[in-house]
């Protein structure tokens, strides 16, 4: 398929502010964080860092709040301490290291456990490495995709299967992305139609409005953003398109406007909302990435070891019920009174159904609102994964 060029090369523009009303607060998760150059960072490289860490300035400085935080730590911490109350020879992985703020708490909580700290974009582990190097050697942060996380293993000295204790999820776009306007992920400033999390990948939202056709552009809305005008939004696209190619966001989100019936748009929230959710889902493959990264996270955990998954869209829960559900199921065929040995479950369910943030932390937070916490532990060596 042919794309068009790329819009990383073009100027930033200046941050426009919008003429439409502003996005839910959903897409203020970290506020006030500011991520650095994306720059000499290499694909797949382990990031060595440098520099110093201030504890009491944290907050403040990266103004962000990591959702269910001290949940998270509780679900982990029997995984983490076995062999050491303070994790001595304990390593997790942080498979969204973002602003490093999960893996900021677990790394002061147990003084002795190691993370490895994945993200794609170079920018996340530039701010989070800056802020996580006083860790020294307990904070290794690697580029890569975490369907990677193997890989990532193995670049850190450890087995894919059966080698670490524990691996965190916290999926989705951080607050460093949307406050980046050049990126394109916020449909409430106009900016650059982008929405790569790797600013290498070849494939940007535009070149998709651009290049794809009907039926292709279609699935995507309908699949990805769960839109029900689907097929009437990526009509109008193939219409604009034909006038001029799209380039911002702002002509994406007044092409909404005019798609979308103004009944479903009284209801429906910001007209915004799916189309950029399925386009943002669709440039990073972020589905197939974590269909790929799961059973990676399961395999990699020893017994006793956890893994903790939160959700902020329907899509990915679905698939991390679903993992889960299987990777929790017997294997002893139905109606046998008694369960067959080598065929019981290869893990246990930490939750029940999907554990949501209370009211306090939504007031306090609001992108926690979303969150769908699943977590599993790793009961028996033997299975699949
Ligand atoms: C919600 S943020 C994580 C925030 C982090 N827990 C904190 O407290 O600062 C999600 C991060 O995951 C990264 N990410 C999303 N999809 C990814 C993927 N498939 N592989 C690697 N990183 C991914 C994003 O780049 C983003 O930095």
């Amino acid at each position: 398929m042919k794309h068009s060029a790329t819009l990383s090369d073009e100027p930033v523009p200046a941050m426009a502010p919008a003429t439409w009303p502003l996005p839910e607060p959903a897409l203020a998760y970290f506020p006030n964080a500011r991520s650095v150059s994306d720059r000499d960072l290499a694909a797949g490289a382990v990031i060595h860092l440098r520099g110093g860490v201030d504890m009491a300035d944290q907050q403040g400085q990266f103004g962000h709040l990591p959702v269910l935080l001290d949940r998270c730590v509780e679900l982990l911490a029997p995984a983490l301490t076995r062999t050491a109350a303070d994790g001595s020879g304990a390593v997790v992985v942080d498979a969204t290291l973002g602003a490093g703020g999960h893996s900021e708490r677990l790394l002061s909580e147990f003084a002795g456990l190691r993370v490895i700290g994945l993200d794609r974009d170079p920018g996340a582990l530039e701010l989070a490495g800056g802020r996580l190097a006083g860790f020294g050697d307990r904070f290794t942060a690697v580029r890569t995709r975490y369907d990677g996380l193997a890989d990532a293993l193995a670049q850190c000295g450890y087995a894919e299967r059966r080698s670490i204790d524990g691996v965190l999820f916290d999926l989705g776009v951080s607050s460093m992305q949307l406050d980046r306007t050049e990126r394109g992920f916020s449909y409430s400033v106009d900016a650059p139609l982008d929405m790569r999390m790797d600013p290498d990948l070849p494939l940007t939202a535009a070149d998709i409005l651009n290049t794809y056709d009907k039926a292709a552009l279609t699935r995507i809305l309908r699949e990805y953003g769960e839109e029900r005008f689907a097929s009437r939004i990526a009509g109008a696209v193939l219409r604009r398109r034909e006038t001029a190619p799209f380039a911002s966001t702002a002509e994406l989100v007044e092409l909404l406007y005019q798609a979308i019936p103004a009944p479903a748009r009284r209801t429906g929230g910001h007209p915004g909302k799916r189309t950029f959710q399925a386009l943002r889902v669709a440039v990073n493959a972020e589905l197939d990435s974590l269909r790929a990264a799961l059973p990676a996270a399961l395999a990699a955990v020893r017994v006793g070891g956890r893994v903790v998954v939160m959700a902020y869209q329907s899509l990915e829960d679905r698939i991390v019920k679903s993992v889960f559900a299987d990777a929790t199921a017997s294997r002893t065929p139905a109606g046998l009174p008694v369960e067959l040995p080598g065929h019981e479950p290869e893990f246990t369910s930490l939750t029940r159904g999907a554990e949501r943030a209370d009211a306090e932390e939504i007031e306090r937070n609001p992108r926690s609102a979303a969150v769908r916490l699943r977590a599993v532990q790793r009961a028996t060596e033997r299975g699949q994964a």
